[in-house]
């Protein structure tokens, strides 16, 4: 996602907007541009394709650049190739309009064909270009001034967006307004600033804006005033920004959800060491020796949200490595279903945060019924660990965010370790396919570590669906339960409604809710089921549906079938929800990050759920 960060005052400005630009860089960005302006003079423009280091050789740090007022942008191309032409600022060719821009235009094409109507050509393929002259354009036909020609292009523009503007005619201001996309305002003694995100600015100053959508602010050194797009003055109060300027525990991300989603590697290899000694997977520690396992008629798995997810999939995964039946039940029903529990039968409570109330109530109800009890927690030392017959820790860490990510993975990776011990305690693995399984096992943290290597094309992708309405999760087997998971994702923090389906379900009712560019997110990562999930996907497609799939590499005539195709690294089909979930949750982020919500504290969520 682009960067943008402007500042006015009495120093010098693009030092600091380089330094800006800097905080914003974990957004990702493939080229980098300034405009500074040093009064009454034309504003100055520089840009380069890359790192932002090389912008900073361009301009001796900056200190090439003079002038107290000005604009930068870190771009992630959407609309033209990576380029210096490309990247931002953009300006009209007389440059009395600078704008950079974060965001999505979609009816750029449109606005490009009135314009070249009305005289204009294009330097760039890319739709700021288009919203820079468009701005232009309004300012000199109807001479209403820089608001005016703000809002009248806001009224013509559709899709997202963060523009930060300058205007020739007004050497002392730098104007702001947003849709969609993320824009904060501070202010300090005698300097304003602007920016995508806080980090950007929290070295200078504590007290901070934030630009509602629609809303353009008009910033000078002193102050900074908002309107409505109808001109009319909005009082506001800045927010005073209370965590460290190096935002230190999200590691440099901008959100604990992200920064989580990369802790995921370690989270899912500390989870296995933890349980894994020498070349044997040993669950002794917890009371689960073999002797004990082998004497397990009936698991039942209990959880609620993502944890209940994690448990319909390690119901995979018992099923068909140690042939033992599993039934796994939403806390919440189980507690109060009058559950039928028998001698030998194993129920087992996935918590991240161990104190959830209605697995706790649960384990209480499986206890007083003589069941034998193994708690899957995160936090060490929870009531639902403490209470338990026996605890497999998940070595996730902390986990801050409410959407959980690593703890969810770690979940995963402990259901593969019990099925796998499982197995082998019942004689249905052999030693030797437990160690590869093992071995492949070990190999997740690169795989996942692979994926986050190439979040941008999930970023891209979620950007130009974040105004979707619905979407649907289909899959078979394991890929179900992906499909579960991803949909939560997606639901609790980007507030797109989202259903998950067994595909083979989706035309008992389902299929019906299949419109014109609904998006239908289909996962493919087991083989014999594969053609069978092609087929329900074409079912969709034909009803009008835009298909993401996602699959493993090789399977490349999903191509034939989706629109856009996500690919994971292979491994055993008994862990590909380790890999498949990490698409969906960076899409879930990525979609809530552009709408700009809240990504760590979804509203009426909790973290953990203590009450009924
Ligand atoms: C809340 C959280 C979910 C979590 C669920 C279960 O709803 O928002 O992310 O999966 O509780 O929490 P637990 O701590 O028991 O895993």
């Amino acid at each position: 996602m682009c960067g943008i960060v402007g500042y006015i005052g009495s120093g010098q400005a693009a030092p600091i907007l380089l330094e800006g630009l800097a905080r914003l860089e974990y957004r990702g960005y493939d080229s980098a541009g300034l405009a500074v302006r040093d009064g009454e003079h034309d504003v100055e423009i520089v840009k380069a394709k890359g790192r932002l280091k090389v912008l900073s050789e361009m301009t001796d740090g900056g200190r090439a650049l003079r002038g107290d007022c000005g604009i930068g942008h870190t771009r992630w191309a959407t609309h033209g190739e990576p380029s210096t032409e490309n990247a931002h600022p953009h300006c009209s060719d007389d440059r009395a309009v600078v704008a950079v821009h974060n965001g999505i235009i979609e009816n750029y094409m449109e606005l490009r064909e009135k314009l070249i109507k009305n005289g204009y050509s294009f330097y760039s393929q890319t739709d700021t270009e288009v919203a820079a002259k468009l701005i232009d354009y309004y300012y000199k036909k109807y001479r209403g001034g820089p608001m005016e020609a703000l809002a009248r292009s806001m009224m013509r523009i559709r899709g997202s967006y963060a523009l930060a503007v300058m205007f020739r005619d007004c050497p002392n201001e730098i104007f702001a307004t947003r849709r969609d996309s993320p824009m904060i305002i501070g202010v300090a003694d005698g300097a304003s600033y602007l920016a995508s995100d806080v980090p950007a600015i929290l070295k200078h100053t504590r007290s901070v804006y934030y630009v509602d959508n629609l809303e353009i602010a008009r910033l000078n050194r002193s102050s900074v005033r908002f309107c409505t797009v109808d001109q009319e003055a909005i009082e506001k109060r800045p927010v005073e920004i209370t965590w460290d300027a190096e935002s230190a525990e999200k590691g440099g991300f901008e959100h604990f959800m992200m920064k989580e989603i990369h802790e995921q590697p370690r989270a899912v290899q500390d989870t296995i060491n933890s349980l894994v000694r020498g070349e044997q997977i040993d669950l002794s520690g917890a009371g689960l020796t073999d002797e004990a396992l082998r004497a397990v008629r009936q698991v039942h798995v209990v959880a609620c949200g993502s944890a209940y997810h994690a448990g319909v999939a390690m119901q995979y995964g018992i099923e068909d490595l140690a042939r033992v039946p599993v039934r796994v039940d939403v806390a919440s029903e189980f507690r109060y279903r009058r559950p039928i529990l028998r001698e030998g039968e194993l129920v087992v409570i996935i918590s991240q945060s161990g104190e959830t109330a209605d697995s706790l109530a649960a384990l209480r109800e499986a206890k007083a019924q003589g069941a034998d009890t193994l708690a899957v927690v995160n936090v060490v030392g929870s009531t639902i660990a403490r209470e338990a017959d026996h605890v497999l820790y998940t070595c996730a860490g902390p986990e801050i965010a409410v959407a959980t990510t690593k703890a969810y993975s770690a979940q995963l990776v402990v259901g593969y370790l019990l099925a796998i011990r499982l197995a082998l305690a019942r004689g249905t693995l052999e030693p030797e396919a437990g160690a590869r399984m093992l071995a492949e096992l070990r190999s997740l943290p690169e795989k996942i570590a692979r994926i986050l290597e190439d979040k941008e094309r999930i970023q891209w992708f979620a950007a130009k669906f974040s105004n979707a309405k619905h979407a649907f999760f289909i899959g078979r087997g394991l890929d179900y339960a992906v499909g579960l998971e991803g949909s939560l994702k997606m639901k609790e923090i980007s507030y797109i409604h989202s259903g998950a389906y067994a595909a083979g379900e989706l035309k008992h009712g389902t299929i019906s809710l299949i419109e014109e560019r609904t998006l239908v997110v289909g996962v493919l990562t087991q083989d014999p089921l594969f053609e069978k999930m092609i087929s329900n996907m074409v079912e969709c497609k034909s009803r009008g549906a835009y298909l993401m799939g996602l699959t493993s590499y090789g399977n490349y005539n999903v191509e034939d079938t989706a629109d856009f195709t996500v690919y994971i690294p292979r491994t055993d089909p008994h862990f590909t929800p380790s890999l498949a979930v990490i698409p969906l949750q960076l899409m879930g982020y990525y979609l809530s990050v552009s709408k700009g919500l809240d990504v760590d504290k979804p509203r009426n969520l909790a973290k953990s759920v203590t009450v009924e």
